[in-house]
């Protein structure tokens, strides 16, 4: 078997390491793309692979149509909207991803967000302390839960919708508010903290009506997928109310007009900051390879998302 980490955007050494310490056990081959700019050296290095590891990587149907011998692609994360997965499921190739492996991570750049923005970006002027006041969570998974914790640890009174889980024990166990619906939650949210999957019913979800609904000073926190956000939306709202503020972990895709509009209301990392910890990459590559080898031997399919 020739398995092939495609990362544009490097896993740690130590992670690259245990990926490959994990597949040389199988007596697996391992090749290793990394920091690749063009998109033909992913298309040359998928040519003769049977399984492939990626970050946000994009494996789209040219990068499949190239794979000729591909039966498995493990997203080593929680997203997997980088993925063509009808098309891998057509082809017969099995898609996975690694929930929860990256999730603390993420949860403590959200948390390390709403400091970082009630501190005015680390300037001068005085800033706000988060205690006491109320975080959202928009999608309660598993980065949704371990904002909630962090944020409980640190004072703040937590709240959270999520459409998929109705069962308000769930909520309560973390002593977290359930809240009725997406616009309750976002009228009560002095920090908003995003953790909805990009899908074709959340893509621009996240605009006007729900920024201005938010309560005065409000933060929204985004740590989830730029693309759930409404940009023009959620401009003209920042514009009309000059109290809000956004921050994303990955460029809005009018980033350069939002900085200068909206100054020290608007932040934004330049690439996708929320799983890189070399924990983040330890926990979800070498899991990445477990699951590779535990598929070709045993047919182990529990993390397959294309099913
Ligand atoms: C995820 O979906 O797991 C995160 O967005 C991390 O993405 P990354 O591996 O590209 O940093």
């Amino acid at each position: 078997m020739k398995v092939l980490i495609a990362t544009e955007k490097p896993f740690a050494r130590k992670a690259v390491d245990g990926i490959t310490e994990i597949l040389k056990a199988a007596e697996y081959e391992v090749v290793l793309l990394e920091k690749y700019t063009d998109k033909g050296e992913l298309l040359e290095a998928v040519a003769d692979v049977d399984a492939l590891i990626v970050r946000s990587d994009k494996v789209t149907k040219e990068v499949l149509d190239a794979a000729k011998n591909l039966k498995i692609v493990v997203r080593a994360g929680a997203g997997f909207d980088n993925v063509d997965c009808e098309e891998a499921k057509k082809r017969g190739i099995v898609v996975m991803n690694t929930p929860g492996q990256n999730s603390n991570a993420v949860a403590e750049l959200a948390a390390c967000f709403m400091i970082y923005m009630s501190r005015n970006q680390l300037t001068s002027g005085t800033g706000h302390e988060i205690q006491g006041k109320t975080l959202a969570i928009h999608a309660y998974g598993n980065v949704g839960k371990l904002v909630g914790r962090k944020g409980k640890a640190l004072g703040m009174n937590v709240i959270a919708f999520d459409p998929f889980i109705t069962d308000k024990a769930v909520f309560e166990a973390d002593g977290v508010e359930c809240v009725e619906s997406i616009e309750e939650l976002y009228s009560r949210a002095d920090f908003l903290s995003l953790h909805i999957p990009a899908t074709p019913q959340t893509k621009g979800s996240i605009g006007y009506d729900l920024a201005m609904s938010m309560p005065k000073g409000a933060t929204l926190v985004n740590t989830a997928r730029k693309e759930v956000i409404d940009e023009a939306g959620l401009a003209k709202a920042m514009e009309e109310r000059e109290d809000l503020k956004y921050i994303s972990d990955i460029a809005p895709d009018t980033a350069a007009e939002m900085a200068e509009k909206f100054g020290k209301r608007f932040f934004a990392t330049p690439k996708k900051m929320g799983a890189e910890t070399a924990e983040a990459n330890i926990n979800a590559g070498l899991a990445a390879a477990r699951q590779i080898v535990d598929y070709f031997v045993n047919g182990n399919t529990r993390f397959q998302v294309n099913k």
